[in-house]
């Protein structure tokens, strides 16, 4: 049978994973956080000091990544790194690795596993343009850079980690120029994406939003 996908695209801390999870809990549907794959393979390379720019390495890492997800949790053969791949350090790693097209390679088969039955929300930088061309419905989140900086804050503080509004302003910056001025799988909103600015939205009402697009499509 056929399984639906609805594609949920935006830069860091636009509120993707939030509002994605939730659309995946009302609808009964399973959940991929794509960027989640980018920093286990972040994590890993940090820890087995395999170089940010050795692309075939990467790649290899990335192919035999042993990771999985349950109820919630993130786990890297067998550790459970859920906290441990959130920390700025890990999130700027993975955003220069995912400008490597080897390693973005290495990633596909494993994203389009998650598509099974009854249906998948996946949330990244390039689900409808590239990874699942095909969604029912594709979104592109965004909020204005201040409104990001103070939700990623907000986030780290919240799991202990310490911030500085200034830092993340200009890490949030410098990651949304490189993810949407790499060559391969740039952040872009894909054809026919629905625009949502989510600055001065409730996470209730993006839901809501997400949830009557898709009414409409399916
Ligand atoms: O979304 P998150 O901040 O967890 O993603 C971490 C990094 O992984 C991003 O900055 C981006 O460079 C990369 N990424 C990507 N393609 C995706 C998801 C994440 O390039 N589909």
């Amino acid at each position: 049978p056929y399984i639906p996908v609805i594609a949920i695209d935006g830069p860091t801390a636009s509120g993707k994973g939030t509002v994605a999870q939730l659309v995946a809990t009302q609808l009964g549907f399973h959940y991929l956080d794509s960027g989640a794959l980018y920093r286990l393979t972040a994590l890993s390379a940090l820890r087995n000091a395999v170089a940010l720019n050795d692309e075939q390495a990467l790649a290899k890492l990335a192919e035999t990544l042993q990771c999985s997800f349950t109820n919630g949790d993130i786990f890297l053969a067998g550790e459970n790194v859920t906290l441990a791949i959130r920390a700025e350090e890990v999130g700027n790693a993975a955003s220069k690795i995912a400008a490597l097209p080897a390693l973005r390679q290495a990633l596909v088969a494993l994203q389009l596993r998650f598509r099974t039955a009854p249906g998948l929300i996946a949330d990244g930088r390039d689900m409808g343009t590239v990874i699942f061309p095909d969604a029912d419905l594709k979104v592109f989140l965004t909020a204005s850079p201040e409104a990001r900086a103070q939700r990623r804050y907000k986030q780290l503080i919240d799991k202990g980690f310490s911030a500085n509004m200034q830092d993340l302003l200009k890490d949030l910056n410098e990651r949304d120029a490189r993810d949407a001025n790499r060559a391969v799988a740039p952040l872009k909103p894909a054809e026919g994406a629905y625009l949502l600015d989510t600055s001065n939205l409730t996470v209730h009402q993006a839901v809501e939003q997400v949830l009557g697009w898709y009414a409409d499509v399916k």
